[in-house]
Formats: structure tokens, sequence, C-alpha cells
């Protein structure tokens, strides 16, 4: 049996079984074009077999290099950005038990403050390097590459710094791939057809996630039984088809928004991983739901009034985990805090008992939701529900009728950045960006007085 379990209850009124059923032909076309390659994108489904994203040979490499960066470093830096660091990041918080290196991540931002700090934590400290780039030209981690392997150089000089660099980059293309042949560094591969924000699967999620000491075996077994298990697009027994059929039927009656609600601080980074990996896929052609995620119980105290009673927009996904968690039992302490009644109980009890409450009053409040439950978070049920996710949002990009394997807005922002920054070849930008911002005048600054 899976490791995974969807629940519907509060999906109700808005979606029945029936309605849902009515999705079959929609989603047996959807799913076709995911597995057969027959729609827009289909270059890029090379994770949809999640037992062929990497060869053997791969994994056993990824396994002595995660050894040998263990035995040598104190700390690992992932350079990445995008679907390039949000991976392994998600899966290093949700199960990294703190033994073995740091794992810290850099060029995510152009934050000198960040970059700093973390120059600061491992200066004089034995530390490794994992940049991962698949284009290999993106600036944040450029930049962020440049700035710790200066660092690292200066520590252990050129030759030493050589050994402690894998770089993760397109097999042959790309200017980290013939920077790395240049200097020697260990590369991993990373393929044509799996696009950033589907590969975590891949060398890009598995090497960091292996130097944290999570067994990458099982992770991927979770994954690989999960591509089995949704061979079926029946879509009342196949989660990944339901809660595709679901959020784009709740789309068409209106709904905005999804929010990811979940219980378990530890999955804040894979609420943000599936921001990515719905953000990017679907968000073209001024559609989809747009994915917003919120840590309860703390934003219960903050989003939560906004979610019960501000518009009526959204729907909610929360991810509950149902357990396997430390024993923590309430002390004891007189009653004078009021907290008598639960002296004795689990705060996994207190905590189902906030889910429960939540979940029906926010259905009381007019926001459908369903739950996606993990009997427990290991690195089988994370590769299983990493899988679901991604299978699930090819699916929801074919029912919404975009190209889910594109991310084409991402350029507009780099396109002026470059033309602001002077980067070559960008001249005739920066002469059409500049006219443009010479053309805004007046002051549209608000000072106090
Ligand atoms: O999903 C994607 O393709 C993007 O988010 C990329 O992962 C991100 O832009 C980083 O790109 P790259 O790995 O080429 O540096």
């Amino acid at each position: 049996m899976l490791p995974l379990k969807l629940d519907y209850r509060y999906l109700q009124p808005e979606i029945s079984a029936a309605s849902i059923e009515s999705w079959q032909a929609e989603i047996d076309l959807a799913d076709s074009r995911v597995t057969k390659g027959t729609g827009l994108g289909s270059d890029f489904l090379g994770w949809v077999d999640p037992s062929a994203i990497v060869a053997k040979d791969e994994v056993a490499q990824i396994k002595t290099l995660a050894k040998r960066i263990q035995d040598n470093s104190e700390h690992l830096v992932v350079v990445g950005i995008g679907g390039s660091y949000l991976g392994s990041r998600a899966v290093i918080e949700a199960l990294g038990t703190g033994a073995g290196p740091e794992v810290h991540f850099a060029g995510n931002s152009l934050s000198a403050h960040y970059h700093t700090s973390l120059l600061n934590k491992i200066s004089g400290k034995p530390y490794s390097i994992n940049v991962i780039s698949k284009s290999g030209t993106t600036t944040e981690p450029a930049v962020a590459f440049r700035l710790v392997r200066a660092a690292l150089e200066a520590q252990v000089g050129k030759d030493e710094a050589r050994k402690r660099i894998v770089a993760t980059t397109d097999e042959k293309k790309g200017a980290l791939r013939h920077f790395a042949t240049q200097e020697g560094y260990d590369t991993l591969r990373i393929a044509d057809n799996v696009g950033g924000r589907y590969s975590v699967l891949s060398p890009v999620g598995l090497l960091p996630i292996a130097v944290a000491g999570i067994d990458i075996d099982a992770l991927l077994a979770g994954a690989i039984d999960t591509a089995a298990a949704t061979k079926d697009a029946k879509v009342l027994s196949n989660p990944a088809a339901f809660y595709a059929a679901a959020r784009n039927q709740l789309y068409r009656q209106g709904k905005e928004i999804e929010i990811l609600a979940s219980f378990e601080p530890r999955l804040h980074f894979v609420a943000e991983w599936w921001k990515q990996l719905y953000g990017e896929s679907e968000g073209k052609d001024n559609s989809a739901l747009f994915p917003a995620s919120v840590d309860f119980t703390a934003d219960l105290h903050s989003m939560g009034q906004w979610i019960q009673q501000g518009r009526r927009s959204i729907i909610e996904t929360f991810l509950i985990v149902d357990g396997g968690e430390p024993s923590m039992t309430i002390p004891a302490g007189g009653n004078l805090d009021e907290l008598g009644y639960l002296e004795g109980k689990e705060l996994a009890y207190v905590g189902d008992a906030a889910y429960r409450g939540t979940a029906l009053a926010h259905r009381d409040g007019g926001v459908p939701s369903m739950t996606i439950h993990l009997p427990e978070l290991s690195a089988y049920s994370l590769g299983a529900l990493l899988y679901f996710y991604e299978r699930a949002c090819g699916i929801s990009g074919y029912l919404l009728g975009v190209n889910p394997f594109d991310q084409p807005g991402v350029e507009a922002y780099k396109k002026n950045m470059f033309a602001l920054l002077g980067k070559p070849g960008s001249e005739k930008a920066t002469t059409e960006v500049k006219a443009r911002l010479a053309a805004q005048t007046g002051d549209t600054t608000v000072k106090f007085a």
C-alpha cells in the first residue's frame, strides 16, 4: 500500500465524487500527454519514470561523492536557485538529522548580508561546494559560486579547492560545464529532458540529500512505487489524478488561490518547492491558481483570520503527517494555566485536534479543502509525495491548457537586469530600458513632510 492518501470530504458540496468522475476523459487525455509525450513541452518528460532519471552508476557516483564530502567537510554549500535547490532543501529540512556536514544554500538571492554571514560561518572550517545549474549561466548562483569558490581557494589553495567542488550541470553545454571541464571538477549530469523544478530526484537533488545522510534509495523507491501506482489514471483511485481534476474544477468555478497548509514546521520547504512547481508550471496565459502556503498553527494566528473570513477566492490543501513523530506528553503542572485537562496528553493529540478543528472551521467559512495524508515523514513517504505532486502537476497543467514544462516568463526580469548591468550582448536592450527609465519623469516618491 502506498504511503499517501487524499481525503476530499471538505471539498463537498463544490465537488462530489460524481463531478470528479466526469473529468475522467479529460484526465485520460492529459495523463496520456504526460506518459506518451503527446503534449506541449514533451522534451521535458525525463522525470516521469523515476527509475530512469538516474542510472545505477550515477547513484553509485553520488554515494561516493557524498561519502567523500561527509569525510572531509564540516559544511556543504549548495549553490543554486529555483529548481536547482528547492527540492534538496525541502527533503533535507524535512528529514535531515543534523548529523554529518551542515548543508547551506547560497545563490538563491543577491543579498550581500546573507552571503557575508555564510562566509563568516564557514571561514576557516573544512567545506565543500556543490554548484548546481542546468543552464550553467544563471546569474545568482554564478555570482555566489565565485564568492564561495574564491573563499575556498584562499583557504585551501586552488588545487585542494578543486577536489572539494562538485558541479551538477548539463552534460555538454553552458558556462558551468565548460568551466568545470577546464578546472577538472567532479561533475554530475542533468539530463536534457529533466527541467529544473522536476529535478529533485535527479543528481540535482540527490547529492545534497545524500550528504545530509538521507537514504536516497528509499527516496527513489517511494517515487518509483508511486509512478507505478499512478499508471492507471482512474480519477477516484489515483490521488494525483483526483488532485489535478479537483483543483481545475475549483479554478473553473472561480477560485483563484490554492493554499498549501501544513502543521509540521519541517515541511515548510516542501511547500516552497510545491509553490515553484505549480507556479512556474501553470502560471501562464493569464491563468492558473496562485499557489500560496501557510505554516500552521503559527499562521492560524496571522493568516487564519483572512482564510476564515477574507475574500472567498481560496481553496486549501492540508498536508498532514499522521504519525511517526517522537512521543511528547504535556507535563503535570496544576491548573492555574487552565491546561489541567490536557495533562498527560500527547502533543500529537493536540495537533490532530488543531488540524481537524481548522479544516472544519475553514469549511464552515466557505473554504473547500482536501487533505493529503502521509503515515509518517520518511525518505520513502517523501519520495512518494514529491512524485505525486510532479505527476499531478503535469496532468493539471495539461487540463488547464498550458505547457507545464516551460517558464518563458522568468526571462522578463533577466532581460531588464542584464540591460541595466550592461551584460555583453544586451546592448540593444540596454538602450531601450535606459530610454524607458529616462522617460519616467516626475518625482513619484512619497516622503513625510
Ligand atoms: O524550474 C526551472 O527550470 C527553473 O526554476 C530553474 O531551476 C532555475 O531558474 C535555475 O536554473 P538553472 O538550473 O539553469 O541555473
